[in-house]
């Protein structure tokens, strides 16, 4: 038998939580999808999603992580023995998101490289796609791509450097010290980029609400979506997080404060690139909505080649990309320990031991697939079936399956055992309303999805790789629990400590 760490502190959590939120989602996804879907008309529905479905959904995960204090299967298979899979495919959705966002990590370890000497020259989109990416073919694969690889490999040493150390030592120590080297950085970046000329006309752009958009469904999807990305959920990342609560730990106002410093985190990052892209349509006189591609692009063509022409811009660039990094990391890691944590608890491993065997090859599959000349496409692909529809769906399962085995109420009480705000109708309305949003939102994306195949300007290839990955993440989940259906959960130290309690 043995015992389980808890985090040292009520901050660490907080911390962890937090760094675990703020990440390449906020700097890298949100200002493209804002501006994307809308403008300041994506913000309401962002906001309606943070509030009625992101908190309420981050209150649940870390109800159910404290009161089991297991990884994700167990914790589920604690609710309802076949309940075991939805943990499991959460544990595929974390290896397939933890092994490409480490790339895009990479990606910006190597331009904190290259900005001191501004090392893209005056053609950013042609260093980035032709000299570094250098990319071929969507089936290119194993074509690879030194420069890359070696950023990588660095990434995932760090990162298991980290794991190895376990709560304290690994994850609460790596946050203590990112968090607040995190807001430094990116408060220098920010400041510099409102005092560009021209950022409010990039401000105006970002805010202008486009109205007309606001009843597409696609809207709404790409709110809830970019608001489970970003909180951590649907992926039983809380839920492991919270599992090393100790048992008193105060919950509701833990949720409210890592909700709140992640959407001000995710706006500032929205005003800061918005800013700087007013400033280039300025200088370049181009206007702003040509300036705007997929996350990607902006931060690594356009801010690039605003670099070069803003005084002080190879700074900016180092600052601006080490952002990246350190608030990539402090994610990576809660995308990591949501296997470490599984295996563990369902099988007995020591931390060594999924070091070893879950962490490794976790970063043999990232090294082998993504540092390569169809490394971009794969992300592309990859980040489709799980940023669009991999968490949404698992927040959806958690949800459903807390209310048909009518184990809401006691969660509810589990909670408000510590809870400041209490946990009550407000909290099961606001589920409940997720749920049908999420029900509804996914029937008419797939709906679109199937016209999509018939019609001839959308490669069938995004729409088959999507399925295929979305299928066998549910696959692995359903075939876990059939092979460990009989098998009991190991016992531990606290637990025979509880009882006695
Ligand atoms: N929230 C992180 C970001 O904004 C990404 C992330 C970390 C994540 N852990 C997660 C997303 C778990 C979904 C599930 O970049």
């Amino acid at each position: 038998m043995k015992t389980r760490e808890t985090w040292g502190t009520r901050a660490g959590f907080i911390l962890a939580a937090a760094g675990s939120a703020i990440g390449l989602g906020n700097i890298w996804r949100f200002p493209g999808e804002a501006y994307e879907f809308g403008g300041g008309a994506f913000l309401l529905p962002y906001l309606f999603a943070i509030l009625t479905a992101g908190i309420p959904l981050l209150l649940l995960e870390y109800t159910i992580g404290r009161k089991y204090r297991l990884g994700p299967p167990s914790a589920f298979r604690s609710i309802y023995r076949p309940a075991e899979g939805i943990g499991w495919w959460q544990n595929a959705i974390a290896f397939f998101l933890a092994t490409f966002y480490a790339v895009i990590i990479a990606w910006a370890l190597s331009y904190v490289f290259f900005s001191p000497s501004l090392a893209w020259g005056d053609d950013a989109g042609a260093f980035f796609g032709v000299e570094y990416l250098r990319a071929g073919e969507p089936l290119d694969f194993f074509e690879y791509r030194p420069a890359m690889l070696g950023a990588l490999a660095a990434v995932w040493a760090v990162v298991l450097l980290i794991m190895a150390g376990g709560v304290r030592k690994g994850l609460e120590l790596a946050n203590r010290i990112c968090i607040p080297l995190l807001l430094v950085l990116f408060g220098v970046v920010v400041v510099r980029a409102l005092t560009l000329e021209g950022a409010a006309e990039g401000l105006n752009a970002f805010f202008t609400p486009q109205w007309d958009k606001i009843g597409d469904y696609e809207i709404w999807l790409a709110a809830y979506a970019q608001v489970f990305f970003s909180l951590s959920i649907g992926m039983g990342t809380m839920i492991a997080y919270s599992s090393y609560l100790k048992k008193h730990s105060e919950l509701s106002t833990t949720a409210v404060t890592v909700g709140f410093a992640n959407s001000s985190f995710e706006l500032l990052a929205g005003i800061g690139v918005f800013s700087v892209l007013g400033f280039m349509s300025g200088e370049a006189d181009v206007p702003i909505d040509q300036l705007v591609g997929t996350g990607g692009g902006v931060a690594f063509v356009t801010f690039p080649t605003i670099l070069s022409q803003m005084p002080g811009g190879a700074f900016i660039g180092v600052l601006f990309f080490a952002t990246l990094v350190v608030a990539g990391i402090t994610s990576l890691i809660s995308m990591v320990i949501v296997p470490f944590s599984s295996f563990e608890d369902r099988f007995g491993w020591s931390r060594k031991k999924s070091v070893l065997v879950l962490g490794l090859p976790m970063a043999a599959f990232s090294l082998l697939i993504y540092p390569t000349a169809n490394g971009s496409s794969m992300v592309d692909a990859v980040d489709f079936a799980v940023s669009g529809y991999g968490l949404v769906l698992g927040g959806l399962a958690t949800i459903v399956l807390a209310f048909a085995t009518g184990k809401i109420k006691a969660l509810a009480a589990e909670a408000n055992r510590t809870s400041m705000l209490k946990l009550g109708n407000v909290w099961y309305t606001c589920l409940a309303l997720t749920a049908v949003v999420l029900v509804y939102t996914l029937y008419k994306s797939i709906q679109g999805q199937i016209a999509d195949l018939s019609d001839p300007d959308v490669p069938n290839e995004l729409i088959y790789i999507n399925w295929g990955v979305g299928g066998a993440m549910i696959l692995f989940g359903v075939v876990m629990t059939a092979v460990l259906y009989r098998r009991p959960i190991p016992e531990r130290v606290e637990e025979a400590a509880a009882a006695a309690a």
